[in-house]
């Protein structure tokens, strides 16, 4: 079995440089977008391999990037102290090419690891594997067994040892059906000896003009050294993104592989296939999710919260016993213990529903605080306000909080009861155990305990002839 500790005791003292390949056009993507900008699980592929080889603590992070070096920094994330080296290759002329222009910045005697923008889901514990393995003299290879490997380097051995990596395009059809360990791209090498092999690199003219990375292999097998395979702990931590089929397949199998995580740690899912975390998640127990839910950002589960169909939630925190209905949306808010929402029912940011709180279809809610037992079942929108305890939020009833220009603030006390299909012009406050008549438009202040109505009394005609309808 792998042991995470020890394998971090043996890198503590080895020097450590990170080079990230990230300049390729990504043609094959089609799209305007780079490439590496294309997200897995709701993260850009750059920011996922960024984000590992900033948790290998490397002396440098060097990103190889093309002309869109300002689209690429601006979308990537990186916590305070962090540095990351860019390193321009004006022409991207293959990946060897690309490693070469970050040669200047290597230092003698470190280890270097070669990483790739667009094979994004690989792991620490897998480059822990691959950086013990690194022979004295040589290369630790990260390799990959498909059944499927087609438009990958094929990995050739001599006499048991690898001499040599052909890639996809220049191999025959026999080596294309029958070799199925492929090369992820991944490796690492000294720095002295990396150095060495890419000044013997030499353009592939007959096939790409190009100058592959993967030739140092067979330098380094002529030089006598010793290129060790490593395979990662899982599979599609090497899968490598080169057009938007590939991509959606690595979101699905990542997918899959979160949400099996998931049941196994005792979170109920209708169906893993039906589930998208594009985040991180903490639960507690028995909680439900049923199929087609989205959840983004930061997501905090309490126990025995039920979770309908069609429902999306973006950094909420949700208590015990909760309840959200299907097609739900909810962003940035908090919903405290047994509070039910939906069916279709919209918390927009800042939302606090404190405990016991129903809120109920076609609601949405807006930097609002509902507090203890109180209801808004039906059709309302209640957007920044503050509403106490026990208050109940007849059907229709809306804050008018925007006059065209400036939002106003809506204040409701405890043991309040508001009619149906009343307005609430803001700003202003209701007083505690106020009530306003249905139908109501309030505009002024309402005292404590006042009975407020504003429509007009209704007066009958009698014997009314219907209209009738036009010929
Ligand atoms: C490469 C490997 C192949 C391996 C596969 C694994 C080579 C020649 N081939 O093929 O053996 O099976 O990855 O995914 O290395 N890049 C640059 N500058 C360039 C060209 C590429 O920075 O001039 C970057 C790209 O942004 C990308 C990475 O290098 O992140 C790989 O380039 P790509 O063209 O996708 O190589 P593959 O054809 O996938
Ligand atoms: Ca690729």
């Amino acid at each position: 079995m792998f042991n995470e500790q020890n394998n971090i005791n043996i890198l503590k003292n080895k020097a450590l440089s990170v080079i990230i390949l990230a300049a390729g056009k990504g043609t094959r993507m089609i799209s305007s977008l780079p490439k590496v900008l294309h997200q897995i699980a709701g993260k850009t592929m750059l920011q996922h391999v960024v984000d590992v080889a900033i948790s290998l603590h490397a002396n440098n992070i060097n990103l190889v990037h093309g002309h869109n070096k300002d689209l690429l920094s601006k979308t990537l994330i990186i916590q305070h102290g962090v540095k990351i080296n860019w390193i321009l290759q004006s022409k991207q002329k293959g990946t060897g090419h690309a490693v070469q222009q970050a040669l200047m910045y290597l230092q003698n005697e470190e280890d270097i690891l070669i990483l790739y923008g667009d094979v994004p889901l690989i792991s620490l514990d897998t480059l822990h594997k691959l950086l013990i393995s690194l022979p004295r003299h040589g290369i630790a290879l990260l390799t990959n067994v498909l059944n499927e490997p087609d438009g990958y380097g094929r990995i050739i051995y001599s006499n048991g040892n690898i001499s040599e990596i052909v890639e996809h395009k220049n191999a025959t059809n026999m080596q294309r059906k029958q070799l199925k360990e492929v090369n992820t791209g991944i490796l690492v090498a000294k720095s002295n000896d990396l150095k060495r092999w890419l000044t013997k690199l030499i353009i592939n003219t007959c096939n790409d003009d190009e100058i592959h990375l993967t030739d140092i292999v067979k330098i380094a097998w002529n030089e006598g050294c010793s290129i060790k395979a490593v395979q990662p702990i899982w599979f599609g931590e090497a899968t490598g993104v080169n057009n938007k089929l590939q991509l959606v397949n690595l979101e699905r199998l990542y997918q899959k592989r979160l949400a099996q995580k998931l049941l196994s740690s005792g979170v109920m899912l209708a169906d893993p296939d039906r589930f998208d975390l594009r985040g991180e998640i903490k639960y507690g127990e028995d909680i439900y999710i049923d199929t087609n839910v989205i959840f983004e950002g930061k997501i905090t589960l309490g126990n025995r919260v039920n979770i309908g169909t069609g429902c999306i939630l973006k950094n909420v925190i949700i208590g015990n016993d909760v309840v959200i209905n299907p097609y739900t949306i909810i962003e940035n808010a908090k919903l405290a213990n047994r509070s039910t929402v939906g069916p279709f029912a919209n918390l927009r940011s800042e939302t606090i529903l404190d405990e016991d709180v129903h809120v109920g279809n076609f609601v949405e809610i807006k930097k609002s605080y509902l507090g203890k037992s109180s209801k808004a079942k039906h059709l309302n929108y209640l957007g920044d306000a503050d509403i106490g305890d026990q208050v109940n939020i007849g059907a229709g009833v809306i804050t008018c909080n925007y006059d065209g220009v400036n939002k106003h603030h809506t204040t409701i006390g405890d043991n309040v009861f508001i009619g149906a299909d009343s307005q609430i012009i803001a700003p202003v406050k209701i007083g505690s155990g106020a009530t306003i008549g249905a139908g109501t438009t309030v505009t002024n202040n309402v005292l404590p305990d006042e009975m407020v109505i504003s429509r007009i009394r209704q007066f009958p005609i009698a014997n009314w002839t219907k209209p009738k309808k036009k010929k």
